[in-house]
């Protein structure tokens, strides 16, 4: 097939996972015949330095043109003075908002080969295989804002109807997974979780009779997902809730770094990025993994491309190299040598199918 797509490389490690993310791409396209066409385009603090604008018109119309969106990282210290007037953050949130990506995939997986590298103990994480479903694009991230001398605030706003899409797509998912749903919610004290959890219930009592479905309070999620994180199947939260409780459930599979995310909406165009933010003090020195933006690139074959057989030969490439043990340095263990990004992505490339 051919596809085109727009690649944001953005700022700090985001460049240097990305040239991983993309070769790995264009490694499966030669595999399996296919033209993927690739076009960097300026985005976050790369962007405000080059456009005064964190996402000019041009990387916006060129998104909207594309198949699917490789993205890396965005943000750092040189943009995020407290009275900065432009901040990369800013181009992220429009990104999702203008493409209507409302659905955040963020599957949290444990490598057998890393039980050991969680700062949890390994007979809590082995086995762990759970996907968060977080609402992207409402919530308090983009209710009015509001700053003066003495006061500032920031409202949170959920509409039936954002509510109703997201619980169907994680309801979907729990369908083809285990049948399990859990919703995160603060209905003991927020108006907008208290609709939250009454549309949840109507709407699995309705259309998802057989999926099990069981709400939890944001708090006590916290506790549960470190606690006994094996119990989770599909869990779906708003955006703020989903934002903080990735990054905790993160360190279950042992470093932020290898976490993959998809962001969805009603057609098959989606944002992929790792969950990782810039990391601006370890960046240009090609030493960070580049496994979440490689497994962002199979979700990205998977959601946008619908080339499944191709996504889960690239899992499978970067399975085989953790197995192997090579690692870079935020999971290596003592005795055995980091490898850098680009040797990461060597390791996962050479172990892609030889043929189709
Ligand atoms: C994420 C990030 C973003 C968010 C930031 C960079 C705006 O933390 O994708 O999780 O809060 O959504
Ligand atoms: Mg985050």
């Amino acid at each position: 097939m051919k596809a085109s797509i727009a690649v944001l490389a953005g700022d700090g490690i985001g460049p240097e996972v990305t040239t991983e993310s993309r070769r790995c791409l264009a490694a499966v396209a030669r595999l399996f015949h296919h033209d993927f066409e690739f076009l960097d385009l300026p985005f976050g603090g790369a962007a405000i330095d080059a456009h005064a604008d964190p996402l000019p018109e041009r990387t916006l119309s060129a998104c909207r043109a594309a198949d699917a969106i490789l993205l890396g990282a965005i943000g750092g210290p040189k943009w995020s003075a407290p009275d900065a007037p432009l901040r990369p953050e800013q181009g992220l949130l429009r990104l999702r908002k203008e493409l209507g990506v409302f659905a955040n995939l963020r599957p949290v997986i444990v490598h057998p080969a890393l039980v050991d590298a969680s700062t949890l103990k390994a007979e809590v994480v082995r086995g762990v295989d759970l996907i968060f479903v977080r609402e992207l694009t409402g919530g308090i991230y983009f209710g009015d804002k509001h700053r003066d001398a003495h006061s500032a605030r920031d409202v949170c706003v959920y509409e039936v109807t954002e509510i109703e899409r997201i619980v169907r797509v994680a309801a979907r998912l729990a369908q083809a997974r285990h049948g399990r749903l859990t919703s995160i919610d603060k209905a003991n004290v927020l108006e907008t979780s208290r609709l939250w959890r009454d549309v949840t219930q109507r709407l699995m009592a309705r259309e998802f009779p057989a999926v099990h479905l069981e709400h939890m309070l944001v708090d006590a999620a916290a506790m549960h997902l470190i606690h006994r994180p094996r119990d989770f199947d599909v869990l779906v939260t708003e955006n703020m809730f989903g934002d903080i409780l990735t990054d905790e459930a993160s360190m279950l599979a042992g470093s932020l770094g290898l976490l993959p995310s998809a962001s969805l909406g009603e057609g098959a165009r989606g944002v992929y990025e790792p969950i990782h933010g810039s990391a601006p003090d370890i960046a240009g020195r090609n030493s960070a993994n580049p496994y979440g933006a490689i497994l962002s690139a199979a979700l990205l074959l998977r959601h946008s491309l619908h080339l499944a057989t191709e996504a889960a030969a690239l899992e499978h490439a970067v399975a085989d190299a953790i197995s192997a043990g090579a690692l870079t340095v935020d999971l290596v263990s003592a005795n055995r040598r980091a490898l850098t990004t680009s040797e990461a992505g060597d390791a996962v490339l050479s172990r892609l199918p030889q043929r189709a």
